[in-house]
């Protein structure tokens, strides 16, 4: 068994150094709260037992543990300007040592360590065993659940590091509707406006691993509200989010649909 009421008491130990009322900092306290809410859903959705379940949340509790460090020393989010926050986390918890402080029991280590590593990256790697796996695959669509979240609440300057109103007029790079027409999700490298950062999060949604985790973006509509959020005054940006919004709901219901047929 996992005690997480002690491992939230150790997570509020180890953010004792950062300024927990600094806006971006409480953004991402926030932020891993809300993914453990959405590993559990995840995992009562896939029918997981009580273990699993657990493990899942203390992932989602500890894997953004190196974001901290990386906004207090960077003052920065983004992980190809500096420091990997999954490369810095794991640092924390198994170099460091942290990790004994969250759970005495070291048996989940190696699936813990795969699923922080992998969380942030393009893709998961190859050669995981069944159970790393599976909880990387919970972390990577929990973080982007709960990412629709705050991008549908948040507000616009905590989440980019430059004028807000500037969003409206920017135009979309063509690399970046390329790819997302193509369902493709955005290298964070292709970026150039505001406007391309907001489209590689919509793009979240062709790299969700389980249904439950496709049906909880619909259910919560998350694709039309996210591109509602701005006021696009550029006149061939206006027109190509709409066409983004289309491939967007298009590609979610083709999805759903085909994984429905796939019962039968
Ligand atoms: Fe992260």
């Amino acid at each position: 068994m996992i005690d997480l009421v002690h491992a939230q008491k150790v997570f509020k130990e180890y953010l004792k150094s950062y300024d927990e009322e600094s806006g971006d900092i409480k953004l991402k306290i926030v932020h891993t709260y809300g993914i453990m809410e959405k590993s559990e859903y995840i995992g009562k959705k896939l029918n997981l037992n009580e273990g699993q379940i657990e493990l899942a949340k203390l992932i989602a509790l500890l894997h953004d543990i190196g974001r901290f460090e990386q906004r207090k020393s960077l003052k920065e989010f983004e992980d190809f300007k500096g420091l990997d926050h999954a490369e810095y986390g794991l640092q924390v918890l198994f170099k460091d040592g942290w990790i004994r402080k969250f759970i005495e029991d070291d048996k989940y280590d190696d699936i813990i360590c795969k699923a922080i590593e992998n969380h942030n990256k393009y893709q998961i790697q190859e050669g995981l065993t069944k159970e790393e796996l599976l909880q990387a695959k919970i972390i990577r669509d929990a973080d982007k659940l709960d990412n629709f979240r705050v991008k549908d609440t948040e507000k616009f300057e905590n989440m980019f590091h430059y004028n807000p109103e500037t969003i409206e007029y920017e135009t979309i790079s063509p690399i970046v509707y390329k790819t997302f027409m193509g369902c493709k999700q955005i290298d964070v490298k292709e970026r150039k406006t505001q406007v391309d950062i907001w489209i590689s999060y919509l793009a979240f949604i062709f790299d969700i691993n389980f249904d439950a985790s496709l049906q909880y973006i619909v259910e919560n509509n998350y694709i039309n509200r996210l591109i509602d959020r701005v006021e696009y005054k550029n006149e061939d940006t206006k027109i190509k989010m709409e066409e983004i919004r289309n491939c967007a709901n298009v590609y979610v219901k083709e999805r759903l649909k085909l994984d429905e047929r796939k019962e039968y």
